[in-house]
């Protein structure tokens, strides 16, 4: 038996929907189908002002050109994270404060912010690792009383909640990703959540190379203009219907990576009781995106990984932290009191969580984490 790490969720209408593109003959954005994946995710996130885009990568660095950060600014981001949350900022010259995580939730340490915040901060990204977070309400009232931007990365989140409410929709702009290692998916897809409503006509121009093509599809001007920086952050239609596909799905992926997260978890606790592994679960209601463990250090974590390899189980481990990464070094100042960025993510391992996989599969693997554990 073979356990991949990732299978991409297919919900079997895309190549209906894709087909009615054909029929169509429109394949740019904005479409019909990009507008019905828009109005269902201000369904499912309550953010009425929501354009799909690209990938991730695209919403965060239209992001920070909707915040207009420029050379001197100064951009606070979790050194464990992704390189976009990162590079958005960076390619717009900004300076990067890069600052440590709660060892537990591996998100943004809002206990070190007070300290990282100068007068030159621009933006806080708040990255929210495996669809967690907490004390959200602090960055918030941080962000308000220091007049900085709250750009939330949510990646990893759609469908995920925080007391209620949808992440990526507490800060100024929230950003989702749809890439084909999400909970669902499009290839290469993703959506900026506009909540802060002074940024829309703004966002609306730069999505479209910078110019005001959208007043002039609605027939307001005759010609469109250059009229700021921007460049080509819509996703095409052909992505637009197969991620309306998999957007009528959600609640049933969620629901089923729900009952594998919980089986996992189930089955990990004895070994969490003998001290063979740590585990972390958020306390607030999330879409069960990424399932990882933590063993005693990164040699005992990569032997692990390898015999799991052998056995046939793919696990990875990810991300090194960008404090000590090549390019993360032009940012010498990392705001950190233990430097978990570094020990945790040594000791942080993902185990496969995908809507394919079955509990047969996951006691396999238990089976096999115990054996070279004992
Ligand atoms: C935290 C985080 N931010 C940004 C991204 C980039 O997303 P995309 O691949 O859609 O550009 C990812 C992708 O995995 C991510 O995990």
């Amino acid at each position: 038996m073979k356990i991949p790490f990732n299978i991409p969720f297919v919900s079997g209408d895309e190549v209906t929907y894709i087909n009615e593109v054909i029929a169509n003959k429109s394949f740019s954005y904005p479409g019909i189908f990009s507008k019905k994946c828009e109005l269902e995710l201000a369904k499912i996130t309550g953010c009425e002002s929501i354009r799909l885009t690209a990938s991730c990568t695209s919403a965060l660095e239209l992001a920070a050109l909707a915040i207009d950060v420029k050379e001197g600014d100064e951009v606070i981001v979790p050194s464990f994270t992704f390189v976009s949350s990162a590079n958005a900022f960076a390619l717009r010259g900004a300076r990067l404060v890069l600052v440590d995580v709660n060892p537990n939730t591996m998100c943004l340490d809002e206990n070190l912010l007070e300290k990282a915040i100068t007068s030159k901060t621009k933006a806080i990204v708040l990255v929210h690792y495996a669809g967690f977070t907490e004390n959200i309400e602090k960055i918030v009232e941080l962000c308000n009383a220091n007049n900085i931007f709250l750009i939330e990365d949510a990646a990893q989140s759609i469908d995920s909640y925080y007391k209620n409410k949808h992440l990526g929709t507490f800060g100024d702009i929230g950003c989702v990703s749809f890439h084909d290692t999400k909970n669902i998916q499009c290839g290469e897809g993703g959506a900026i959540l506009i909540n802060n409503k002074t940024l829309i006509e703004k966002i609306d121009v730069i999505i479209e190379k910078g110019t005001d093509r959208k007043a002039f599809l609605a027939g307001k001007v005759s010609e469109y203009t250059w009229k700021t920086l921007g460049s080509s952050y819509g996703l095409s239609e052909i992505n637009s219907a197969f991620l309306l596909a998999q957007l009528q799905e959600l609640p049933i992926v969620t629901q089923k990576r729900k009952i594998l997260f919980n089986f996992y978890k189930e089955n990990l606790e004895p070994l969490k009781n003998l001290q063979l592994i740590d585990f972390y679960e958020s306390a607030y209601n999330h879409n069960s995106h990424i399932l990882f463990i933590k063993l005693k250090d990164a040699l005992q974590r990569n032997e692990l990984s390898i015999f799991l390899q052998k056995n046939g189980i793919a696990a990875y481990s990810h991300y090194s932290p960008l404090h000590l990464s090549d390019r993360g070094r032009n940012y010498p100042y990392f705001c950190s009191t233990n430097d978990y960025s570094k020990t945790e993510s040594d000791r942080l391992l993902r185990l496969p969580l995908y809507f394919d996989l079955e509990k047969e599969h996951i006691i396999k693997l238990i089976e096999t984490l115990k054996i070279q554990l004992k």
